[in-house]
């Protein structure tokens, strides 16, 4: 007998596909304003202007600084709906599945606290200290960003391995079980 089993809450399924839009365009600013000043790595002109990310540092930083608000209240629903229903365990998951959503939560935190303390690190000045000084959290917040990189492409064969009944169930909220 084939039985619908609820598995993601509503308020899960919309957070996570509000963070995937929010993240892509952060990264994507993030890019603008990196490759503005190739402190970290140096990319051929060509392939910047080939990729449309070169000279746009001013176009970066309005998106950047306007995108993060919803990036931040996005991720503290998520958080607050993590820490209220107990779904903090994750414990529908497996052991790699518990690491990586874990680390990934993380590693938004940091991406966060880092961004603010290169983002006003004089009022901030107590929280670009803690995490080493300017360069320091710059370095930081470059390295979460590549973390996100990494991640993503992970995570997405992951969830095309396991297949449509999964994926469908952070869409729609159940899967099939037979
Ligand atoms: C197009 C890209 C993405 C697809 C197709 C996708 C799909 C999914 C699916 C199907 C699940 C449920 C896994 C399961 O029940 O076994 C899931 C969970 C999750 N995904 Fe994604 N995802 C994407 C991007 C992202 C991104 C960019 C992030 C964050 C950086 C992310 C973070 C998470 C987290 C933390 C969970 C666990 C949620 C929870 O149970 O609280 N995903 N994703």
């Amino acid at each position: 007998m084939t039985k619908i089993v609820e598995k993601h809450s509503l308020i899960k399924r919309c957070t996570h596909w509000m963070n995937v839009a929010l993240l892509c365009l952060m990264i994507w600013s993030g890019i603008l304003i990196y490759w503005a000043n190739d402190i970290y790595i140096v990319i051929p002109n060509e392939f910047a202007r080939a990729l449309n990310i070169n000279q746009r540092l001013a176009e970066g930083m309005a998106w950047h600084f306007f995108i993060m608000w919803g990036f931040v209240l996005n991720g503290l629903v998520y958080l607050a709906y993590l820490v209220c229903s107990g779904d903090w365990r994750f414990s529908n998951y497996n052991k790699i599945q518990k690491i990586a959503y874990t680390a990934v939560i993380i590693m938004a935190i940091w991406a966060v606290l880092s961004g603010l303390a290169i983002y006003k690190p004089v009022t901030l000045g107590w929280l670009t200290k803690i995490l080493g000084g300017y360069e320091a959290a710059r370095f930081q917040h470059f390295l979460m960003m590549c973390g996100f990189v990494i991640f993503i492409p992970i995570h997405v064969i992951q969830v095309l391995r396991a297949g449509w009944n999964n994926f469908r169930s952070m869409v729609a909220g159940y899967e099939i079980e037979k």
